[in-house]
């Protein structure tokens, strides 16, 4: 499947907003990505709805299926099975899909492979044309995202953000319901701007009528639509039921340790903001005993079905869950045996572990280790049949795309974690030799000693969640809809928003003194943690490790003498700016084709990074004491230099093994336990104490 990446490389850098953005280089798309770019847009918009395309497509899309042309696809005899089991059980919107089910597994993974295996982009166009009409769409835009990250001629795609793809798991009943009702009421006394009918909805999180208790006042970070959509396409990129193919092998990328790191970090950050509301410890998910945060979702799917709720001091140990309780037992005390006969210090241990709890294709023994990341979702979503499959309802913690609104996400990935705490007690604990940087010394910290963080109105393009009637060109000349677009209504473009607050920070800056002995290349850590517990008591750094939210990694170069290595917090490496909505991009695409205007691709939105409004955790009115940890250390080679084998202006290269500085475990010095807090007393680590205030009115002046 080698085609070539239709793009023209253009050697300037990107100097974003005012000084402050990251230098990023990007390229711009010429015609051939122009054309493969708004057929992904046009697939991907009204997905509920198969007649709705404006542009004509001819009866080779309409009458096209896959089994009849197999001569088009490599590997045709790995298709047989799926041809068979679609013309037996085929899978349409009248199922509910999830990743999680075996029985879904198998669509997942023969569509996938269908999109894969497509010899060229023709092809490609014609079953992804075919799964667009005929499987369900749930399990369409999860296999289609793959897809394009994953095929050599979709390298440096835009997929537009998954909330605006598919609203429905981002958006509450409400929000969907109100967008429904401007359409059907013909956007009456809508104002219209620049001829296209403008609606802006505020948005309310489920806790706007009350909390429902402790957990529920975090609901502007739990259902933050960037930060769930960030662990959507983590488990896009690494799924668990793939280990990738000839030239992406999803383990290269140190996968089992990765997917620990994650949810370790997420853990971590979780923490961080508890404490700006005095809350303390994430519990462990008890499977026995009530568990006192309960869960009100306010999403439903697009036929209406609303996804099930929680009371608090629910009880899972009941009838119903014995067996997959069972089960967690039974993997846990293998995966605890495996554990403690651990005899290796390396990486590779660590990310054997991950592979084993997840329960992914490079488990070393799936049979034997199960996948206790599934079996805790089993027992939380404790579904209720549903459906001629007899499948059990899949809830919310059944969708990467929703798992994380629910607290207990947290408590359930604490236990998990905790395994990786269990394996990293079996490694010798790491002391001053291990610290230093022999001839390196940080002098000095230099960066504010109060930060702030404060809400301020976000915009995405929920237009796709009101279904629209198929084209007409009767009395238009509105340019959107004759180029493709079809959120349209009596003569008319229509967008819709729905405006939430979310988190944001005002950016900052540190500068390190750093003195070497000699010219040298090292890395530059950066990690905040709590300083206090939610009653004030200083935390010791011996309970308080796991707990160090890493902010940024990169190279430096050190000269001999003395260096001021200064870095923005808008210019930190794995983090991101927020989507650029449906609406524009596509107005940015018609652009492009119809003008010389200029389509540019680059990272500065790329779907694996992080959101940049994340960062810092939201602190106090009077101001909430974090504290900062920096380090300079030596550079450790990886073993694929970084950035090999793929494109990074314009891909996150997932799969070959080069994505990340060096070769460091993983949250390094952090990720074993610290039981003698003076082994930090070297030269190369400092901490620093910041205050974060947050600015109780709502600005979009940052
Ligand atoms: C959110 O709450 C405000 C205030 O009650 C209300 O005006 C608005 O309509 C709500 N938004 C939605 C989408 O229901
Ligand atoms: C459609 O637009 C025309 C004029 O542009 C207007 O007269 C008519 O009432 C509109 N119809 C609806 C259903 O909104």
């Amino acid at each position: 499947m080698k085609s070539i990446t239709a793009v023209v490389v253009l050697t300037l850098t990107l100097l974003a907003l005012g000084g402050q953005g990251k230098h990023l280089d990007f390229k711009v798309a010429d015609k051939d990505f122009l054309v493969k770019q708004k057929f992904v847009f046009e697939m991907l918009s009204h997905i509920y709805q198969d007649d709705v395309f404006v542009t004509k497509y001819d009866t080779s899309f309409w009458e096209y299926t896959p089994k009849e042309h197999v001569a088009d696809y490599h590997h045709a005899d790995k298709l047989e099975h799926f041809f068979e089991l679609w013309e037996h059980h085929p899978f349409h919107d009248d199922q509910f899909w999830t990743v999680m089910y075996e029985r879904h597994e198998e669509y997942v993974v023969g569509l996938v492979r269908m999109f894969m295996f497509a010899k060229n982009w023709e092809t490609f166009q014609h079953v992804v044309f075919w799964a667009r009409q005929h499987v369900n769409k749930q399990l369409f835009v999860y296999a289609f995202t793959i897809a394009c990250q994953f095929r050599d001629d979709m390298e440096g795609i835009v997929l537009p953000a998954q909330y605006e793809i598919h609203p429905w798991t981002f958006f509450d009943g409400q929000t969907l319901e109100m967008a429904e009702h401007y359409k059907m009421h013909g956007f009456h006394h809508v104002k219209q701007l620049n001829n296209v009918y403008n609606v802006v909805l505020r948005s309310n999180y489920t806790n706007y009528f009350g909390d429902i208790n402790y957990e529920h006042g975090m609901s502007y970070f739990l259902e933050d639509v960037g930060l769930n959509s960030f662990y959507y396409y983590f488990n896009i990129d690494y799924p668990f039921w793939s280990e990738g193919d000839e030239t992406h092998k999803l383990n290269n990328d140190r996968r089992g340790e990765f997917y620990l790191y994650v949810h370790w970090q997420l853990l971590a950050r979780y923490y961080l903001e508890r404490l700006s509301h005095d809350l303390g410890e994430v519990p462990s998910f008890n499977m026995y005993e009530p568990v006192s945060t309960g869960f009100y979702s306010g999403l439903r799917h697009y036929n209406g079905v609303p996804y099930p709720s929680r009371d608090n001091h629910h009880n899972f140990y009941h009838d119903h869950n014995v067996e997959h309780i069972n089960f967690v037992e039974m993997y846990t005390q293998r995966i605890m045996d495996w554990i403690h006969k651990n005899k290796k210090y390396d990486v590779d241990v660590i990310n054997m572990l991950g592979n084993m709890i997840q329960g992914n294709k490079d488990s070393i023994d799936h049979q034997f280790y199960g996948s206790l990341d599934k079996y805790y979702r089993y027992i939380v979503n404790e579904g209720r049949p549903f459906g001629k499959y007899h499948d059990e309802f899949p809830g919310t913690f059944m969708h990467y795309d929703t798992s994380m609104r629910d607290p207990l996400f947290y408590e359930v990935y604490k236990n998990l974690v905790g395994h990786y705490w269990h394996l990293m007690e079996t490694f010798p604990e790491y002391t001053k030799q291990d610290y230093v940087f022999e001839g390196v010394k940080i002098d000095a910290v230099h960066m504010p000693e109060s930060l702030t963080t404060y809400f301020e109105y976000f915009d995405a393009d929920i237009s796709n969640a009101v279904n629209v009637a198929p084209p007409s060109f009767d009395h238009t000349t509105d340019p959107l809809h004759t180029f493709g677009r079809n959120s349209f209504y009596n003569g008319s473009s229509f967008v819709i928003k729905a405006r939430q607050h979310r988190l944001n920070h005002k950016p900052f800056e540190f500068v390190l003194d750093v003195t070497s002995d000699k010219a040298q290349t090292a890395i530059v850590k950066v990690f905040i943690g709590p300083k206090f517990d939610e009653y004030g008591n200083v935390i010791p750094l011996e309970h308080n490790f796991q707990n160090f939210f890493e902010l940024e990694h990169y190279k430096v170069q050190l000269e001999a003498g003395v260096n001021h290595i200064k870095r923005g917090s808008s210019e930190f490496s794995f983090w991101v700016n927020d989507r650029t909505t449906y609406f524009e991009l596509y107005q940015k695409l018609m652009d492009a084709t119809n003008s010389d205007f200029k389509f540019k691709l680059d990272q500065s939105e790329a779907h694996c990074g992080v959101p940049n409004r994340m960062m810092l955790p939201m602190g106090k009115k009077g101001g909430q004491v974090y504290q900062f940890f920096y380090m300079v250390y030596p550079f450790h080679q990886p073993t694929t230099a970084e950035h090999t084998g793929y494109d990074p202006v314009i891909s996150c290269g997932v799969g070959h093994g080069s994505r990340f500085v060096d070769a460091l475990p993983f949250g390094f010095p952090f990720n074993r336990p610290v039981m003698h807090d003076y082994y930090f007393d070297v030269e190369n680590f400092k901490f620093f104490d910041v205050k974060i205030f947050h600015r109780d009115e709502h600005t979009n002046n940052a």
